[in-house]
């Protein structure tokens, strides 16, 4: 693989300044290129969680470098785009999720990654779509489970077990607008293709998925044998990896609106001028990070 100019600058950058690049699946095709760890939320924060590097520069939205920030206080923690934030974390506030721990005494409390660090500091154990059937099953004896923010990961998970869950009812606008009908119409067009879709979308399209998965799960499905066309229900960052593993293999958009804006606000340029300035530091004050560092441990230790 050949680099450009800005590209070996950056890895070079890197080098000087015993730094490493997370980037998730989402991220521009240049920004995985050169990516030192690329994977899913929860590949990520175990990554964030044990490397030796000093600094951390994270290609991704702001709850991935807070948590990162969370699990690591003593690294430096790099966003190159401040405002790329995640508009499922924000739909749920500490005042909000106050209210309704009050009207749930005893619920637990399960919280997807994507979320603010203030949240993870009110919540008994974070989640992400990899591990959430995994960790809901680990919980022992309560009544009820508070499941936040996003409504659609939250009913997919009740449908896998036999738990109480109450959804909140965000929703990552990048999933959840994905309709049933899209998705048929698009397999009428690939008949023979096999549908995977992120947990993130609605349970009406999940209904229609041959598989649901995160994203490095969608790419381990798309590996198997019987895979041969593929309609992919996620990002369109995903295409970049999907197509360089399996070249031979055919993949198709389930609509081409799911693109996030802001997982696409990060550039190669932000990457550079971040790591030469040192600059876009993201840091969690110790009175959040402490019970927030202990919700997403407790996940780590089941993962
Ligand atoms: P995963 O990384 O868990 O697949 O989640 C996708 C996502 O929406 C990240 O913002
Ligand atoms: Fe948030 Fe959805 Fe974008 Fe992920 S894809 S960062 S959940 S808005």
């Amino acid at each position: 693989m050949s680099l450009t100019k800005l590209q070996q600058d950056i890895r070079q950058l890197l080098k000087e300044k015993k730094a490493i690049l997370l980037a998730h699946y989402y991220q521009r095709d240049e920004i995985q290129e050169i990516a030192d760890i690329l994977g899913d939320s929860l590949a990520l924060s175990m990554e964030a969680a044990r490397t030796n590097a000093e600094v951390l520069i994270f290609a991704g939205v702001h709850f991935m470098a807070e948590s990162a920030s969370i699990l690591s206080p003593g690294k430096t923690v790099l966003l190159p785009r401040p405002d790329a934030g995640c508009p499922l974390a924000d739909m749920i506030t500490p005042e909000a999720l106050g209210a309704a721990k009050k009207e749930h005494p005893g619920a637990a409390v399960v919280t997807y990654i994507n979320s603010s660090a203030a949240i993870k500091a009110m919540s008994d154990v974070c989640c992400t779509s990899a591990n959430a059937v995994k960790v809901i099953r680990s919980l022992g004896d309560v009544k009820e489970i508070l499941m936040i923010p996003d409504g659609n990961l939250a009913r997919y998970v009740a449908g896998q077990t036999d738990r109480k869950i109450i959804p909140w009812e965000g929703y990552c606008p990048v999933h959840h607008f994905l309709s049933a009908e899209q998705v048929r119409r698009t397999k009428e067009k690939h008949p023979r293709a096999t549908f995977a879709a992120h947990p993130e979308c609605r349970q009406e399209v999940l209904r229609l998925a041959d598989y649901v998965g995160s994203t490095t799960g969608i790419i381990r499905y798309a590996g198997e044998e019987h895979v041969r066309e593929m309609i992919v229900g996620t990002e369109h960052g995903i295409f970049y990896q999907l197509r360089k593993q399996y070249p031979e293999k055919i993949f198709i958009p389930a609509s081409d609106q799911m693109t996030c804006e802001d997982m696409k606000k990060i550039t190669l340029a932000d990457i550079k001028t971040a790591l030469t300035e040192m600059k876009n530091v993201v840091k969690v004050p110790e009175d959040v990070r402490i019970p927030a560092k202990k919700a997403l441990e407790r996940m780590l230790a089941i993962s």
